[in-house]
């Protein structure tokens, strides 16, 4: 069961003040618990502590971050069921996916636990002419400084993870701002971080208004931005000022399945198409959007597609048989069924679904969708997948790159030609072969090009966003 009330975590305190976010169960629609609201004299302080934690954060050596991070492992894994239980509530998450992601925070931690004593420098030969005669470099890596985080709602632990455990390991404090529609799960991250031996005021997990929140964004004490949500990251890098910024902003991710993939081959590549198209109702930057499958296997995957996304079971998500989950608000599922109508009225044949009751959305297969309708063009991020022919393998590359967006592909093929073709051409952060777009593990680089965003996150990655190198050069 949830608490009645969470504090949120200022300066690496627990507080409790007056105001408080009502925090809802989606599927229910009632008040679940209240959670402190941050206002903007708590947000200056934890700015202001993070800064000045920065020496004690440099100075606290490897092996104590990792001794954290490993703290913060065991602490995950014995509180795994209430931490599953408050995704379930806070995001509407399917209880199967819920323990997944707590499974994938307990990875995340335990890697960053790892890179924290692997953060290594390097020795340069400067010899490269005659002027630099007895010269040496010497390269460490120093942790960038105060850091601020904004994390999305739809994983509400794990994208969080991707934040604070490379912090931790890097050296730097941080303050972060979770979603105010789930903020459960960073609080809980907090609480645990709060028991442990970080430095005092190394950080801060602070729900709070939009209209507060500016300061995370355009803070000269913070030397880096990391951003995961909408479009609006695009704005929040215009206000940002001299500090670094990434950026994970979604995608409308593409699979193809090429010729050799019909026959026995078609069930297992079904399966995986459909988890990709409506995991956690379709809500990841990563679900499946739009799928592209040769003509020769098209009839045989969309007759299997639909009768299989028919078969999915909706419903309350603490039960473990429901697949799909409702929409984390009613104007998501709002938003799809406008666009479901739009791409209808242009031409578009609904084979399934589409069906709305509040913030619940049927799953939903679309066919023949003309590329300039928002279904095709923009982000779903909502259980509605996209079916459409092709007859030429490159054409079908061209189709994945028709979009703003380039997150991640995926393609389906036993053709070891097609399967390199994809990954140097497809305009991607990273492409999966044999897989859908959806597949992640932890300490991937994960992170997009074009509208889907700018740097990686993966621990050693964000790692090296979250460090500068500092050369030192010897002579003789
Ligand atoms: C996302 O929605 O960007 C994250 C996907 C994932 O971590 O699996």
């Amino acid at each position: 069961m949830l608490r009645n009330r969470y504090p949120c975590y200022l300066a690496s305190e627990a507080v409790q003040p007056n105001e408080a976010l009502e925090v809802r169960d989606k599927y229910s629609g009632e008040v679940a618990t209240r959670v402190a609201l941050a206002d903007a004299g708590m947000i200056e302080h934890a700015i202001a502590a993070a800064a000045s934690a920065e020496p004690a954060m440099r100075a606290f050596p490897p092996y104590a971050r990792q001794a954290v991070l490993e703290q913060c492992v065991a602490r995950f894994r014995e509180r795994q069921d209430e931490l599953a239980l408050a995704l379930c509530i806070e995001a509407g998450k399917p209880i199967k996916d819920a323990e997944g992601e707590v499974t994938r925070l307990v990875d995340t931690f335990r890697v960053a636990a790892e890179e924290a004593v692997r953060i290594d420098g390097e020795v340069l030969n400067l010899e490269i002419s005659r002027r630099a005669d007895g010269y040496r470099g010497f390269v460490q890596r120093v942790p960038i400084g105060a850091c601020s985080f904004i994390t999305p709602f739809n994983f509400p632990l794990n994208l969080v993870a991707h934040k604070v455990a490379p912090a931790i390991a890097a050296g730097c404090p941080f303050v972060l701002k979770p979603s105010e529609k789930t903020p459960i799960g960073a609080l809980i991250i907090g609480e645990v971080l709060a028991a442990t031996d970080l430095p005092k005021g190394a950080f801060s997990v602070l729900p709070c208004r939009i209209e507060d929140a500016g300061p995370f964004v355009s803070d000269e004490r913070l030397k880096l931005l990391s951003f995961t949500g909408g479009q609006v990251g695009w704005d929040l890098k215009a206000k940002a000022g001299r500090k670094k910024v990434v950026l994970e902003l979604g995608g409308n991710a593409a699979c193809i399945v090429d010729a050799d993939q019909g026959g026995a081959r078609i069930d297992r590549v079904v399966e995986r198409l459909v988890f990709g198209s409506y995991y956690q109702s379709g809500q990841s930057c990563i679900k499946v959007q739009r799928v592209y499958a040769h003509r020769s296997v098209y009839a045989e995957l969309r007759l299997r597609f639909v009768a299989a996304t028919k078969a999915l079971k909706a419903g309350d998500p603490r039960e473990r048989d429901t697949f799909l989950g409702p929409l984390i608000d009613e104007a998501s599922a709002e938003r799809l069924a406008t666009w479901i109508a739009e791409a209808e009225r242009a031409g578009a044949k609904r084979l399934c679904g589409g069906g709305r009751e509040r913030n619940r959305l049927e799953a939903t297969v679309l066919e023949d969708v003309p590329r300039d309708a928002k279904i095709h063009r923009l982000e779903a991020f909502g259980p509605v997948t996209l079916l459409c022919a092709f007859d030429d393998f490159d054409d079908a590359l061209a189709r994945v790159n028709d979009s703003d967006y380039g997150l991640q592909a995926g393609v389906f093929t036993d053709s070891l030609a097609h399967a390199t073709r994809a990954w140097d051409r497809l305009e991607v952060g990273g492409v999966v072969v044999n897989d859908v777009p959806s597949f992640r593990v932890d300490n991937m680089p994960y992170g997009g090009v074009k509208r889907s965003g700018l740097g990686r996150e993966g621990i050693r990655y964000a790692i090296e966003d979250m460090t500068e190198r500092r050369l030192m050069v010897l002579r003789g």
